[in-house]
């Protein structure tokens, strides 16, 4: 297995051009070994029903709706997910053999994935609350009490605010793969004909040239990893109540309390309206 491909210029030098596809392979072997030994885990560890705490007249306030995502966060999400799929599938079918017109379906669904991270970035800035993603040293300490209880040892960890630690790292990591493509996408359209650079091929020297290959296909591979987890998890049975928020946006006063503690995630009425 390689990790780089070279290419010989015109003077007989070795360049750096990408990535091997070779990793492609590895992150979709990965992913799915991933899948695979989770579902073993949870056929050995059935999921328990979280247990709905009484919380007295505390809970008289909670509404039986609980607002967990905006209108705009759910659109911003979709947009995402559906550009994200368009990505992936135009940059890797004709790898793996489905060959087609592929680069201005790509490029097309490239820019409105980057119109769409810009518009996450302003909504979560100035409407959002950014600690809610942000990850303190207590989280880092709950993930590993995590870990260590989902293999048999310890105690389960308190439960989360907003969004559990493993969402939270789970963002992080599409953080930086997403802006890796976008940064070097934009670059790369220099390359190709397309209705808003002018082409220019010398824009780099050829070796930073093949870097940016390298970051687009490196971050690319890494998203096909996130991504087939991301989408195993939604569909397991016991996720579905996070799943439907991302279509309805609340989730149920039950589902708020069995999973989250009430004086981390403060729900107020004004709130869930
Ligand atoms: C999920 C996100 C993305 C994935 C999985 C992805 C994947 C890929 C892959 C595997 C290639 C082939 C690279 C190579 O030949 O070494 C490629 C090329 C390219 N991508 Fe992306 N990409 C993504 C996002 C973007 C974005 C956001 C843009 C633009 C803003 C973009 C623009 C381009 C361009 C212009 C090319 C060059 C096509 C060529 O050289 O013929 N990509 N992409």
């Amino acid at each position: 297995m390689s990790i780089f491909q070279w290419a010989q210029n015109p003077w007989g030098q070795e360049i750096l051009i990408r990535i091997s596809w070779d990793l492609l392979y590895l992150a979709i072997a990965g992913g799915l070994a991933f899948v695979i030994g989770h579902l073993v885990y949870r056929a050995k560890n059935p999921p328990k029903t979280a247990e709905v705490p009484d919380i007295g007249d505390a809970g008289k306030d909670i509404p039986e709706k609980i607002v967990r995502h905006s209108l705009a966060a759910r659109l911003f999400h979709w947009v995402m997910a559906i550009t994200m799929i368009t990505l992936l599938v135009t940059a890797f079918f004709p790898i793996l053999g489905i060959q087609f017109n592929w680069v201005p379906i790509h490029w097309m669904a490239g820019i409105v994935l980057t119109a769409a991270i810009i518009f996450h970035i302003i909504h979560a800035s100035f409407w959002l609350n950014l600690r809610n993603i942000w990850i303190s040293r207590q989280d880092w300490a709950e993930w590993k009490q995590e870990m260590e209880h989902a293999l048999g040892k310890g105690e389960p960890p308190p439960k989360t605010d907003k969004y559990p630690v493993d969402h939270r790292i789970y963002h992080n990591a599409i953080l930086v793969t997403g802006f890796g493509v976008i940064v070097t996408g934009l670059l790369m359209m220099v390359r190709v004909e397309n209705l808003i650079f002018a082409r220019n091929s010398y824009l780099l020297a050829e070796s930073t040239w093949g870097w940016v290959y390298v970051i687009h296909g490196l971050s690319a591979v890494g998203l096909v990893g996130l991504i087939i987890t991301h989408i195993y998890f939604a569909i397991l049975p016991e996720k579905r109540w996070i799943t439907k928020s991302m279509i309805w946006g609340w989730i149920t006063k039950k589902d708020y309390l069995a999973n989250h503690d009430p004086e981390r995630w403060v729900v107020t009425d004004k709130a869930s309206k």
